[in-house]
């Protein structure tokens, strides 16, 4: 009997090593120590040993229970230790990490661009007008003077939507944003057919051209039209309001000069330089040496634009321009490659 005792404490000592949960504990308890284990079998059968007997099985039987009630409790305080490091290290915070950075969104630079120009414009009073962005060759080309066939049309190569069953007349992506100025002319127009309303209206968007896409020419950009029509004005209203645009884009000291150009629908037509920041007029790569750069094509509008806009040109005259937001980023920020803007490079997206 003491031998069977001896056995069932070194049993039940070794498989509480492998206890290490609650769960493991209680059927420990239950299996070695309650009512129905083996042990508690010796006690119940006490009354059937002989007397020399009971005494040495009673208190080996009782030290055999002591002594494995201690070590569940022993080994109960272990287990709870153990869960506690257990959530501590699950839980830990260690406060001397950095702090995640989140990345901030921010409007492309073509965008932050056209918009600085906007808010200028509107400064002096332009209004935006947004016009389509596929137009018929009618609006792109022939209404602002560009006949069929004519030559002009190689300075802008264009993208065909729709071309079949349309003669002279096909579908296109606007090359530029000019074909804005009839539209809205005639909008203005049928306002008040005999005496139209003045207009001063800037036109912003995207513009597409079927070009080799090289560091200097993308097949998209962006473009700001500007034009005013109304009683009476000159190109030297032109000239004011494109030099106070200039001081306020590059700055009051930036120096402006015109030199005479061709546009089919402007008459006179003339581009807009201002002088190389980059060199400060001595000449450099940027400028190619002439220490100017070119950042705007301009002219009074076209009597046969007027006319097909609905203004009649013995009484209205007017002053268009065109420009280039991309452009005006590359001069500013000396941004070599126009390719960056729809590379789509976050690298290069960052900066701005
Ligand atoms: N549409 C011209 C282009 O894309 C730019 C331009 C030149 C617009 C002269 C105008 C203008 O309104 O008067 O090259």
């Amino acid at each position: 009997m003491l031998d069977k005792l001896g056995e069932i404490e070194k049993t039940a000592l070794e498989d509480l090593r492998s206890v290490t949960d609650q769960a493991a504990l209680d059927a420990w308890r239950v299996a070695n120590i309650g009512r129905s284990s083996p042990l508690m079998m010796v006690f119940a059968g006490l009354g059937k040993l002989s007397k020399e007997e009971r005494p040495a099985v009673g208190a080996a039987a009782n030290r055999v229970k002591v002594a494995l009630e201690a070590a569940l409790a022993e080994r109960a305080e272990a287990v709870k230790n153990d869960a506690l490091a257990k959530s501590l290290e699950e839980q830990k915070l260690d406060v001397t990490l950095p702090g995640r950075a989140f990345n901030i969104g921010r409007l492309h630079p073509s965008t932050q661009q056209l918009r600085r120009v906007l808010d200028i414009l509107a400064e002096m009073g332009f209004q935006v007008y947004t016009s389509p962005e596929v137009e018929s060759d009618e609006m792109n080309f022939q209404l602002l003077n560009f006949p069929p066939h004519h030559p002009a049309r190689e300075m802008q190569d264009s993208f065909y939507v729709e071309a079949a069953d349309r003669g002279d007349n096909p579908i296109l992506m606007r090359t530029h944003t000019s074909p804005g100025q009839i539209r809205a002319m005639r909008e203005y127009a049928a306002l008040n057919p005999k005496d139209p309303p003045s207009i001063r209206i800037a036109l912003p968007g995207m513009c597409f051209r079927y070009e080799q896409i090289t560091a200097r020419s993308e097949i998209q950009f962006n473009q700001v039209e500007g034009l005013a029509v109304g009683k009476g004005i000159t190109f030297t209203d032109l000239k004011g309001t494109l030099i106070d645009f200039a001081h306020r884009m590059f700055g009051q000291n930036a120096r402006t000069r015109f030199r005479a150009s061709y546009f089919p629908f402007t008459e006179p037509s003339a581009e807009m330089d201002v002088e190389c920041f980059v060199c400060g007029g001595k000449g450099c790569a940027v400028c190619k040496n002439s220490g100017w750069l070119e950042i705007l094509g301009c002219g009074m509008v076209h009597p046969v634009v007027l006319q097909n806009g609905g203004y009649d040109p013995t009484r209205y005259s007017g002053y268009a321009w065109g420009m280039g937001p991309e452009r005006q980023l590359m001069l500013k920020n000396k941004i070599n490659d126009i390719r960056y803007f729809w590379g789509n490079d976050v690298r290069f997206l960052e900066q701005f």
